[in-house]
């Protein structure tokens, strides 16, 4: 088979994104190569393709979001389909409605995949569970955030102009504790190849390692700064207690907060990322967070371009990446892609 256009390895069933190891190393690195198709895509005049018309993406989201939520609805439309949108306020949760009730509604209106976010943890498994459309989790209580991962794992490749993450020596410093952010990325970045180091206090460590491919877990950022190629933090999770087991923000500050006198410490050229919502003057100073090298934007970006690999990969099946020409130059449109787009934009 032509390496263009093979499919996930040995996962062509694939039916929801729901972890991390729902796609492995190989369906990383795979879903790495459909997103660069359509970064390829987003650059064009129109970044506009036809391949989901037809589909509804619903976003159901339990708990709120800015960014997660807006570049899904946007991967969706990119993609040319209809989108859903539920948020717990305005709807009828308030009205005592259930989790599985509202999950049906969305499911009886025709979504044809759903896009799921919750504070509990295994919320996205239960809808996987109760419907038999695609499920993507968007972040489950202190779970998981797959595509948070793969937006940021690519994120990487593209800031290094490299494939792998190999032998990339990253920090994962904060709230390790709660961060669904923190589990899908240790499991994506080293999946990729790196390296990764956690740091927190102590208070913030996870209760057990297991699970976690980690090379070494510790409290000490300062002394690990000199052999660290990139610093991901990550926002302290208030809402799930986390200030709770800090004697004070100001001391978290002091003792992990990157700021310009401990972004210096680090090689020249490494990287500073982080999911976002940031707490300025928390986890990263104003100053470092315009930092050239530091990612928050490019992550944005790129969530956008990964939710579109995911939702197409999803809806159209190893079958439909593997019609999906990507070694061809993406400025020229095939002849139906070009009638559609002419429709589109008429
Ligand atoms: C994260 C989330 O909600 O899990 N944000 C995001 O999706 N970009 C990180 C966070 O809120 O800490």
């Amino acid at each position: 088979m032509d390496p263009s256009t093979t499919v996930i390895a040995g996962k062509s069933s694939l039916r929801n994104l729901l972890s991390v190891n729902d796609l492995g190393a190989d369906g990383l690195h795979e879903m790495m190569r459909i997103t660069d198709f359509f970064a390829e895509v987003s650059a064009r005049p129109i970044p506009k393709v036809p391949v989901l018309r037809g589909k509804t993406i619903a976003c159901a989201f339990f708990e709120n979001s800015t960014r997660t939520r807006l570049s899904f609805e946007a991967a969706a439309k990119r993609l040319s389909a209809d989108t859903m949108s539920f948020g717990v306020s305005g709807s009828s949760i308030s009205k005592g409605e259930s989790f599985k009730d509202t999950i049906m509604t969305i499911d009886s209106l025709g979504a044809d995949a759903i896009v799921v976010r919750h504070p509990s943890a295994g919320a996205a498994n239960q809808v996987a569970r109760w419907v038999s459309k695609p499920v993507v989790n968007a972040g489950d209580g202190s779970h998981e955030h797959p595509t948070q991962a793969l937006l940021d794992c690519y994120t990487i490749r593209e800031a290094l102009k490299e494939k792998s993450l190999s032998g990339l020596r990253i920090a994962v410093v904060g709230d390790l504790s709660h961060s669904r952010v923190a589990r899908s990325n240790v499991l994506a970045m080293s999946a990729m190849g790196a390296v990764v180091t956690l740091v927190a206090p102590r208070t913030l460590w996870p209760a057990s390692l297991d699970g976690w491919p980690v090379h070494e877990i510790t409290c000490d950022l300062d002394p690990i700064l000199a052999h660290t190629d990139l610093v991901y933090l990550l926002r302290l999770q208030v809402e799930r207690g986390a200030g709770g087991l800090l004697p004070s923000l100001r001391e978290y500050t002091a003792t992990y907060g990157l700021t310009a006198r401990r972004a210096a410490m680090m090689p020249k050229g490494a990287l500073v990322m982080h999911p976002g919502p940031v707490n300025r003057g928390v986890e990263m100073s104003s100053e470092v967070a315009e930092m050239p090298t530091t990612l928050v934007g490019h992550q944005v970006a790129n969530g956008v371009l990964v939710r579109m690999a995911v939702l197409y990969y999803l809806l159209a099946g190893p079958e439909g990446v593997d019609a999906m020409d990507v070694s061809r130059d993406a400025s020229v449109l095939s002849d139906a892609e070009s009638a559609s787009l002419v429709a589109l934009d008429g």
